[in-house]
């Protein structure tokens, strides 16, 4: 089985994991930046701590990062040496605009993604952007509250404006929110959300979610009307949820828990919020604040692809009982354990099949072409006295994958436009800001104390997903 010609095969990061530089030519302060290493990493993430500023107390991984800010020639000639066809980065909105809404866009922040996609374009190698991945300036967070106020709307579309108009010619293909859905788990990272003591944390997420799809959409319409034939796509964390046992109990608990996950691209596929998603808001308590006309924005701001970030499935019961068997994953809190399937060193389970379903389970839904733009094992890696990198947990993980996605596309018949695997270079993982979860086939010399010569190498991976491309698949 191969893909089809024109499949794009390639690797993904985001700004804030890799480039490094955080305050270097004009660039602003990020919400990312202040998301420390260690404990208080996710208290921060979930919006349970409050910390807008740097410290002395805390490390923050994504000051430095591997620096790919000025490594980014001899990054991008490294995946063309795989043969890339695709590269999935995001832009840092700090570095065009860093206050987040300024009038005069940062010159050097723009001529440097702008030589950046040059750079992809020289390679044969096509661009696809993230608009914005876990990243909400902190100068907003402070004026707004992030994305809680309405007004984040504008800035944002500002924001893209800028982008449009700078690179119309240099990237075809677009994505508006990483994992938007992830807002409901890592609010602070998806949203800019810290919230305050006795509030309705739903309210504020649903009403920040709200602001998130109307500015979406006016994007998607944006970018139509200044680069026709561009293709804008929405972003799931995706991973479809199985019921723990068919005790009809947990067939529907596990139909409301994906449900939970597609709220956010319902709207965007579709123009609409689903009906059953008024009576979950309601249920909630959540009363959404909207304006006349956002209706029709939804309704005329659709997006042209379904693009979504696979690692895992997910496993769910009505039974308190079972709930106790935790799995982890994704920083998505809501799993229990499946005993049919094995876990990484970081307890992500690993379900290769579950891919294949995914895929289907989306085409049925949503009918518009597929994008997998993250997939790939999180691991720990040994370089060896003379240098090499054996990773064969990494090749079998992406070989099953692989394999599962060559079955959807040749056997289901999915309409799936390129795979994009996660963390293609080393990179600083979002969940724990650890360095020792790698993921690369590009191994990066930084580590978790931040000592490292950031020179890169090859791992046995590189070489492995390098035959995969060239024979579109069919030697795996
Ligand atoms: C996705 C994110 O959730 O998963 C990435 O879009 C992230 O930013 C990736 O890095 C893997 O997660 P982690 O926590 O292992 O880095």
């Amino acid at each position: 089985m191969r893909m089809p010609d024109g499949f794009l095969w390639g690797g993904a990061t985001a700004a804030n994991q890799c480039e490094g530089a955080y305050n270097v030519d004009g660039r602003g302060l990020s919400s990312v930046d202040v998301v420390p290493f260690g404990p208080d990493r996710m208290k921060v993430a979930r919006g349970e701590m409050k910390m807008l500023a740097c410290d002395d107390a805390h490390t923050y991984p994504a000051h430095q990062a591997i620096d790919m800010y000025h490594h980014y020639k001899e990054d991008i000639a490294l995946m063309a040496g795989m043969g890339f066809k695709c590269y999935r980065l995001s832009i840092a909105w700090t570095r065009i605009l860093p206050n987040g809404d300024d009038d005069t866009p940062n010159a050097a922040g723009v001529a440097f993604y702008r030589s950046l996609f040059e750079e992809c374009h020289k390679y044969g190698i096509e661009p696809l952007v993230t608009i914005c991945h876990f990243d909400t300036p902190i100068a907003l967070i402070k004026k707004y509250g992030g994305w809680k106020d309405r007004r984040m709307i504008d800035a944002f579309l500002k924001y893209c404006r800028v982008l449009f108009e700078n690179y119309g010619d240099l990237v075809k293909y677009w994505l508006t929110f990483n994992e938007i859905n992830m807002l409901l788990h890592m609010p602070f990272m998806g949203a800019g959300l810290v919230f305050e003591e006795g509030e309705n944390v739903r309210q504020v997420q649903y009403q920040a979610a709200h602001h998130e799809l109307i500015a979406s959409a006016k994007a998607v319409q944006l970018a139509h009307e200044l680069m026709p034939g561009c293709m804008v796509g929405c972003m799931l964390a995706a991973g479809q949820y199985y019921p723990y046992t068919c005790d009809p109990a947990d067939v529907y608990k596990a139909m409301e828990c994906d449900r939970d996950n597609y709220f956010f691209i319902d709207v965007q596929v579709r123009g609409a919020y689903p009906v059953w998603a008024k009576k979950r808001m309601e249920q909630a308590g959540v009363v959404l604040d909207t304006r006349p006309g956002d209706e029709e924005i939804l309704a005329r701001g659709t997006v042209d692809f379904v693009s979504f970030s696979y690692y895992s499935s997910r496993c769910i019961s009505a039974d308190p009982e079972v709930l106790k068997n935790k799995a982890r994953g994704n920083a998505v809190v809501k799993a229990v354990v499946n005993p049919y399937l094995k876990s990484s060193e970081w307890g992500w389970q690993i379900d290769p099949q579950g891919l294949r379903l995914t895929l289907n389970t989306l085409y049925d839904r949503y009918g518009k072409p597929l994008f997998i733009v993250e997939n790939g094992l999180g691991a720990q890696d040994t370089v060896e006295a003379d240098g090499s990198i054996h990773d064969p947990y990494r090749i079998d993980y992406m070989r099953q994958h692989i394999k599962a996605m060559l079955e959807a596309v040749n056997l289901d018949g999915i309409p799936l436009m390129g795979y994009t695997c996660w963390g293609c270079i080393d990179l600083v993982s979002a969940s724990t800001g650890e360095m020792k979860k790698r993921y690369g086939m590009i191994y990066v010399d930084k580590h978790n104390d931040g000592t490292g010569t950031l020179a890169r190498s090859k791992k046995d991976s590189y070489y492995w997903y390098k035959k995969v491309i060239e024979t579109n698949g069919e030697d795996l």
